[in-house]
């Protein structure tokens, strides 16, 4: 299992005893999370998804998404924050680059497109746009089965299904991914007898990417989610293998970036080199930014998509305030290689690149850039994986929700909760006159 966590780069910044420090507090950690004894102890069904999750399970899913293959071109996913950001994560990682683009006979599977994850209307009306005239499914995912953005998309898509096949038919395209008791989600399907699967209670939005809520979207797509929960598997035994830091990539991880916040960095950067892993980064925003931004406390997650953004953050990395450090992921391999070509007339005098591959210097791309970076005095932590695949995909998962968990235990906070999700939302519903809202309505008005 190639992944390693390499942090030689942050020792300009922070001495190793700085980091093995945070062992006492990091073992304190893994033991509230085997034995459920922290916060948020209710929400850690997460962690064994990957050993416990029935084949039967896998099969279960793999027979939804094959009829969806077999009559869909596309598949709209509904849902927000930990009901999509996972699945959009995995299938651009995994999809080809233009898969939007290309005829459904060269993509071989549906097109999966996201709605209900924004309220804007140009957006939702360009979708419909996109379905004329195409067969289409709906797997509409809320943990809660009441969260407001998907709840709307929802509407309009189960009108539109059902005037385009029928309620009869409709019913036949739409597959509901909730609680498996509450929720008006859960209602509903019941009512109208949708094919549906269930999110385990105790796991998260954002931890739910190997339930149904990640697996359906990506098994609809033709990805191998197989390969991914053995990857994630794979991870979840390092999770419970040898905690030492230095030996342990999950321990290594959460030491470094505890130990480089205690020293003012605030704001983590991941970055990659790579366009398809552009949403592992929203992914693992919403992630550690959800889950550890509390109490007035939380390092900051950002991400940057390199070489692209070192023409537009790289000045401020490289130069700007010194509160950042960069989380890279680096790629060994990519899965096709393009050779540069000579040219005669070498106008860009660029002929010392002919024969080398766009891997290559993509490559000393990421390594100049790394030198760079630190020379600048951003602390780097290396995360290194051989290729981009479904199992690699599993690994870096499990491997950040994991981190996520022990992290959040050793600032302190509860990383399974979100409380501060809640005010936008009810300032939106007072100001859309929801009842029982009046007098918080009045109040907001007046500060408008
Ligand atoms: O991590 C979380 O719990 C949240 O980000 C949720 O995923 C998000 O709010 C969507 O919630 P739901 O699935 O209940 O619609």
């Amino acid at each position: 299992m190639s992944f390693q966590v390499l942090i030689h780069k942050t020792s300009d910044f922070v001495s190793s005893q700085e980091v093995h420090n945070y062992q006492s507090a990091i073992n304190q950690a893994y033991t509230d999370l085997a034995q459920h004894t922290g916060k948020g102890n209710d929400f850690l069904g997460w962690q064994t998804l990957p050993s416990a999750t029935p084949d039967s399970f896998l099969t279960e899913i793999e027979a939804v998404a094959a009829k969806i293959r077999q009559n869909s071109e596309i598949l709209v996913v509904i849902g927000i924050g930990g009901s999509y950001l996972g699945a959009k994560a995995v299938i651009d990682a995994l999809s080809h680059h233009f898969s939007a683009s290309l005829s459904a006979a060269q993509r071989k599977a549906p097109l999966v497109v996201f709605a209900g994850n924004n309220i804007c209307a140009d957006y939702h009306a360009d979708l419909f746009n996109l379905l004329e005239g195409k067969d289409y499914s709906v797997a509409v995912i809320s943990k809660s089965g009441t969260t407001t953005e998907p709840a709307i998309a929802f509407r309009l898509f189960k009108q539109h299904l059902e005037s385009k096949y029928g309620k009869a038919g409709a019913k036949e395209r739409i597959i509901a991914v909730t609680d498996p008791k509450s929720g008006a989600l859960r209602q509903l399907a019941t009512t109208e007898g949708y094919t549906t699967f269930s999110i385990p209670p105790d796991v998260g939005g954002r931890f739910s990417v190997l339930t149904a809520v990640g697996l359906l979207p990506i098994a609809a797509a033709g990805f191998d989610i197989r390969q991914l929960m053995a990857g994630a598997k794979d991870m979840e035994n390092v999770g419970n293998g040898d905690t030492t830091i230095g030996k342990n990539p999950i321990s290594t991880y959460v030491a470094v970036r505890n130990a480089l916040y205690k020293k003012g960095r605030y704001i983590e950067i991941l970055a990659n080199y790579h366009p398809r892993l552009q949403y592992l980064g929203e992914w693992w925003k919403q992630l550690y930014g959800e889950s550890e931004g509390k109490e007035h406390k939380g390092i900051f997650p950002a991400s940057v998509n390199f070489s692209c953004d070192l023409h537009s953050m790289g000045q401020l990395i490289q130069d700007g305030e010194r509160n950042i450090y960069e989380t890279v992921i680096s790629v060994a391999k990519t899965k096709q290689q393009i050779n540069i070509p000579n040219d005669a007339d070498n106008l860009d005098k660029l002929n010392f690149l002919a024969g080398k591959t766009l891997q290559e210097v993509n490559k000393m791309a990421e390594k100049g850039t790394l030198i760079a970076h630190v020379a600048g005095k951003v602390p780097n932590v290396l995360i290194e994986i051989d290729s981009i695949t479904a199992y690699s995909l599993g690994q870096l998962i499990y491997f950040f929700e994991k981190a996520c968990a022990v992290s959040g235990y050793v600032l302190g906070v509860n990383p399974f909760d979100q409380p501060g999700v809640e005010a936008y939302k009810t300032n939106m519903y007072a100001l859309l006159g929801k009842a029982g809202f009046e007098e918080l309505a009045k109040e907001i008005r007046a500060k408008l």
